[in-house]
């Protein structure tokens, strides 16, 4: 395979001062990446996720990467090798915008496909998400299980992967797909409507108000540490060939139950819990298949999910 190496590249990141986006640019920048561009709107992103990464030397534009012309200046201005695409609008601001939340799923990246067919840059990994696959249909789900989303936010991932595919068959280029499941740690959003459900219980408990939880419970996440997921994209980066897709999982799943209940044993919280009505069209189970994962690149880190959770307690209370 004749792909850059992420060590004396330049590198764009687009969605980077987001929560996963800003610990790939942690860990490019410590892979020694040659130079680290960084393109996010402030969305949900945070110019302090990107702290250490700008005293190193990497470079920041707040703009809008959904602006075709945004990413030709910024491909005019720096010689780019490598896109890693982190850009996304939260699953819960399809909620309110469900419009924009599918078009910024599919239109920054049909911009960055557009560009690398034009030879602006040699190699894209893109984001995808477990949501594209909808409920599990089977478990352990593997990379061909069904795309069947149930929000417009998965519908614009579940978009946007077979958009990348179909580039790659027509014009041959160098992209690839990595899909997470569900990430926690450090720098997730635990405020507003926005936030993920392990920081916002943490931040909970924190103000002295009583954790929630939605629905029955007993709806599964296969939840993995950010650090883990960071990690693997970087493993299967020179390894995964042009058009696949690969699960960051860990083949384990946790009912949002457990999760609350962990949370509350490592913050020692006596108060109660609150039941919640369900959230609409929320997935009921998934575990993402590691097979694929551990063919390409044996072995990869799994964070316990005690350990996690203790880290992203000590972040939350550092943050607020
Ligand atoms: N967090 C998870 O559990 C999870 C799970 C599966 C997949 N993913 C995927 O991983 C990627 C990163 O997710 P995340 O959790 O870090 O989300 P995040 O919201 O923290 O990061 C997304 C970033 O994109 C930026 N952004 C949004 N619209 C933009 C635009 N038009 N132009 C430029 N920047 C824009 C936001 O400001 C934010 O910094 C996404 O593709 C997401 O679908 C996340």
């Amino acid at each position: 395979m004749n792909r850059p190496s992420l060590v004396n590249s330049t590198v764009l990141i687009v969605g980077g001062a987001g929560f996963i986006g800003s610990h790939l640019v942690d860990r490019i920048q410590a892979e020694g990446a040659t130079r680290i561009i960084i393109v996010d709107n402030l969305f949900t992103g945070k110019k302090e996720n990107l702290y250490h990464a700008l005293s190193n030397g990497a470079v920041f534009h707040v703009d809008n990467a959904e602006d075709q012309e945004v990413l030709n200046y910024i491909m005019e201005k720096y010689d780019i090798d490598i896109v890693f695409n982190c850009a996304t609008k939260a699953l819960n601001y399809s909620f309110y915008n469900p419009s924009n939340a599918f078009l910024t799923n599919v239109l920054v990246l049909k911009n960055l496909l557009e560009l690398q067919r034009k030879q602006a840059f040699q190699t894209l990994c893109h984001f995808s998400s477990s949501e594209a696959y909808g409920s599990s249909q089977y478990q352990p789900m593997d990379e061909q299980h069904p795309l069947a989303p149930t929000t417009t936010y998965a519908a614009g991932k579940a978009s946007a992967d077979l958009m990348l595919q179909s580039y790659v068959k027509m014009f041959d280029l160098d992209a690839f797909i990595v899909r997470p499941f569900n990430n926690y740690g450090p720098r997730q959003n635990f405020e507003g409507d926005l936030a993920g459900v392990i920081p916002l219980t943490i931040k909970k408990i924190l103000d002295g108000d009583a954790p929630e939880i939605h629905g029955p419970g007993q709806q599964t996440r296969d939840f993995i540490y950010v650090e883990d997921a960071v990690d693997i994209a970087t493993k299967v980066f020179p390894l995964i060939p042009a058009g696949e897709c690969v699960n960051i999982s860990t083949d384990q799943q946790l009912s949002i139950e457990n999760v609350v209940e962990t949370i509350i044993d490592v913050m020692n919280y006596k108060g109660k819990v609150l039941r919640m009505p369900n959230r609409k069209a929320d997935v009921i189970s998934h575990r993402g298949s590691v097979k694929k994962l551990q063919s390409i690149c044996g072995q990869y880190p799994k964070t316990s999910f005690k350990d996690g959770i203790a880290a992203t307690v000590n972040w939350v209370k550092d943050s607020v």
